[in-house]
């Protein structure tokens, strides 16, 4: 790392302490003491932070001055961290498609709200072997810091591991257990995976997702298996000129059997996964197609107008803060072409919620509708009055700007 800061006078040293301390510091103190309800707008910058962090580091060094514990926040960032988030002059100097002579990695704005987390997550020797810490990186990724930093370490791998099986019997097998480094899941192999319907009592995320002679065998295969909120997939492509549907993507997908389903018609999705309690990414990758791990609140890493078709199934719902799912939709009309569709599939909500926040919100979009069903939900009971709503949506071919 090349620091910018050479030995400087004592007096130097104070007067950046003043700057910080009249700046930084207590902002930093305030956000980082009531961050939770504190609006983002008020938390500095990583850059400012890290910036922070160096100097006061420099400071300490000479051993004369005494910082409080409110910079404890900052010039406990890790090293690596600090290596890998700080300013990196472009060896050719200034380049006109950055239009600056620096690059700054970037990592998720609230990153440096978790010191701890992070810190933990970010200790490791250099060129040696990460940490098996897949539960304390996905669990900071999720509350915010994503993209996660770099490491300069080498993952926790398998042993032995065993190479997937050839196309097209990967669609459909389970893989091998040593595909997987099983520490962060409470299920050792892919057995236990497809018996926790039938023996576990918590709920966990697509719980009978893992036995592909279950249900995934049926879903979306249609014609209209359950009706009403249930689509096939050949009734939604069925409203494009046949061979237009090529590419498209699969929010939090579950084992990506949607993904398999438009691989057998020749079109390709990507589909985006957490690994919540399961190997979801692994899994995926083992069948053939292409896992994405990002969280829902990442923007979605696609050029504008790109996409055939985005779907989504049993994700986007009430659970989704309303502001946050806003922004998704929008998304998602951005980075479909005109003419794309959006398959908005089992979105689930409760009784006049549906009319009274999320229909309008939808239809707000600009998107033209197709096929909008509305069903009861009622596999946790009436009482409950919760609903379905199917929807395709489709991008407008003309004005959609
Ligand atoms: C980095 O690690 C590899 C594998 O352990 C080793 O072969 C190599 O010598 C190391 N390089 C440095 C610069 O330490
Ligand atoms: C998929 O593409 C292959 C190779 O072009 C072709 O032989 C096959 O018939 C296609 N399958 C479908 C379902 O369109």
């Amino acid at each position: 790392m090349d620091s910018p800061h050479k030995p400087k006078p004592l007096s130097t040293h104070l007067f950046f302490l003043f700057l910080l301390l009249s700046t930084n510091l207590l902002t930093l103190f305030i956000s980082s003491t009531f961050y939770s309800s504190c609006s983002l707008n008020h938390w500095p910058t990583a850059a400012t932070t890290i910036t922070a962090a160096i100097v006061a580091k420099s400071v300490l060094k000479d051993d004369t001055v005494v910082i409080t514990d409110n910079s404890q926040i900052t010039s406990d960032l890790p090293p690596e961290f600090i290596a890998f988030t700080s300013p990196q002059q472009l060896p050719f100097g200034f380049n006109t498609n950055f239009d600056s002579e620096k690059i700054i990695p970037p990592v998720g704005q609230p990153c440096t709200l978790f010191p701890n987390e992070l810190r933990r997550y970010m200790s490791y020797k250099v060129n040696g072997s990460c940490p098996d810490d897949e539960l304390l990186a996905q669990k900071l990724l999720l509350k915010g810091c994503e993209p996660l930093p770099r490491r300069r370490c080498r993952s926790a791998s398998q042993q032995e591991y065993v190479e997937p099986y050839p196309l097209p019997a990967s669609f459909w097998s389970t893989p091998s257990d040593s595909s997987v480094v099983w520490t962060a899941y409470t299920c050792k192999n892919y057995q236990c995976l497809i018996n926790r319907m039938r023996t576990q009592k918590g709920f966990d995320d697509c719980k009978d997702c893992f036995d592909l002679e279950g249900v995934e065998k049926t879903r979306w295969a249609g014609p209209k298996i359950g009706g009403g909120v249930d689509f096939s997939i050949d009734e939604v492509l069925a409203v494009k000129k046949p061979g237009t549907i090529r590419i498209g993507l699969d929010i939090g997908g579950g084992v990506a059997t949607f993904a398999v389903r438009m691989r057998e018609r020749n079109i390709t999705i990507i589909t985006t996964s957490m690994n919540l309690n399961g190997p979801f990414n692994n899994f995926i990758a083992s069948r053939g197609v292409i896992p994405l791990y990002i969280s829902i609140s990442q923007r979605l890493p696609f050029f504008d107008n790109t996409l055939d078709i985005v779907h989504s199934m049993h994700v986007l719902s009430n659970w989704i803060p309303t502001t946050l799912l806003h922004f998704l939709f929008f998304d998602i009309y951005r980075v479909l072409r005109p003419g794309g569709l959006f398959w908005l599939d089992h979105f689930f909500c409760v009784g006049e919620q549906l009319e009274e926040v999320y229909a309008p919100l939808i239809n707000s979009i600009g998107f033209k509708k197709v096929k909008w069903v509305v069903g009861r939900k009622l596999d946790r009971g009436p009482e409950l009055r919760e609903m379905y709503l199917s929807a395709l949506l489709e991008k407008p071919l003309k004005n959609s700007w």
